[in-house]
């Protein structure tokens, strides 16, 4: 592992990690149907920020996993990722034509390849977890494979965008928002850092609970930023259209407290996340330089 000192050198090494493995999963384009592959790894191989896989790793290295035996799991939560971002982009969604700076997968591809690429990524992570990998035990991917299945479906990731499409042009109260934020983009978040914390051998069930508190708040400090950017940043930084939100009419952390009032609850949640490490040490110190990376991106 790189110097705990440097989250730059850890966010390359990552980078360079999630890239080529996430390369070699992906069926190439020439294997048919040609046009499925290709909008498959037009939206994963798109130059996203990686902060799930990113994670992973980190919550390794907080349990002493080498890098080797987390790549499986980066691979997963990034496909996961990729496929709900193009769902989530469908005009039948939020309708939104940019995505990291180029057109949305359903714009360059059509939105019956949209829908499809989006379902064959999903399954794709499931099987990247289920398949044979000398590093990690059946029990171990099953775990995973659990912890990640919760984290995606109805109960999370699927079940906050359907609360979120349930909501335009309503009101939430504070805890109604934070419940969909924390589906909706939180559950995945959670599940990036459990994974890595599944991935140790023997598991420590007291350093996942951590995590997994962890995992919650900086989830729901990712969206609350998200929301936060779509009023004060510009569509040239975040390569995708700023004031969505506010064109679909969605309730947001900064449409419900306002901007300083959003601000003030990222702290707080930023603040509660750190307690959640209390007493893990160093080893846990990516994490908590991911949480500032977290709270202060600028896209
Ligand atoms: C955007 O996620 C969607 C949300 C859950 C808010 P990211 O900001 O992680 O997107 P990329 O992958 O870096 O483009
Ligand atoms: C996206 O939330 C959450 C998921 C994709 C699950 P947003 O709709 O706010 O994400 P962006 O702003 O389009 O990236
Ligand atoms: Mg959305
Ligand atoms: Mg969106
Ligand atoms: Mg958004």
């Amino acid at each position: 592992m790189p110097n705990p000192e440097s989250l730059d050198t850890m966010i390359s090494l990552c980078r360079h990690r999630i890239e080529a493995a996430l390369d070699q999963i992906l069926p190439a384009a020439a294997t048919p149907p040609e046009t499925l592959h290709e909008a498959m790894r037009y939206s994963t191989l798109a130059g996203g920020k990686y902060v799930r896989p990113l994670l992973v790793y980190c919550a390794g290295q907080a349990c002493d996993v080498p890098m080797a035996r987390l790549d499986a799991a980066a691979c997963a939560v990034e496909l996961i990722h990729a496929y709900s971002l193009i769902h989530d982009d469908l005009p039948a969604m939020d309708d939104d034509a940019l995505r990291r700076g180029r057109p949305t997968c359903h714009i360059a591809y059509g939105e019956a390849m949209a829908i499809l690429a989006g379902d064959a990524l999903q399954a794709l992570a499931f099987h990247v977890l289920a398949h044979e990998n000398d590093s990690l035990t059946p029990h171990q991917r099953l775990r995973m494979m659990d912890t990640l299945a919760y984290a995606s479906g109805s109960l999370g990731m699927a079940g906050g965008q359907a609360i979120d499409m349930q909501s335009i042009g309503r009101t939430l109260d504070v805890d109604e928002l934070e419940n969909m934020h924390t589906r909706k983009t939180g559950a995945l978040i959670q599940a990036s850092i459990l994974l890595g914390g599944l991935a140790a051998d023997p598991v420590d069930e007291q350093v996942l609970q951590q995590l997994g508190g962890f995992g919650r708040c900086i989830g729901l400090a990712f969206q609350i930023r998200d929301d936060i950017l779509d009023v004060e940043s510009a569509t040239e930084t975040l390569g995708k259209p700023q004031g969505s939100d506010e064109d679909m009419n969605k309730p947001t952390y900064t449409s419900l407290l306002g901007l300083e009032g959003a601000h003030e609850k990222l702290r707080e949640v930023h603040d509660k996340a750190l307690h959640y490490l209390d007493g893990m040490g160093p080893k846990a110190d990516y994490l908590r330089q991911v949480a500032e990376y977290i709270v202060g991106r600028k896209y």
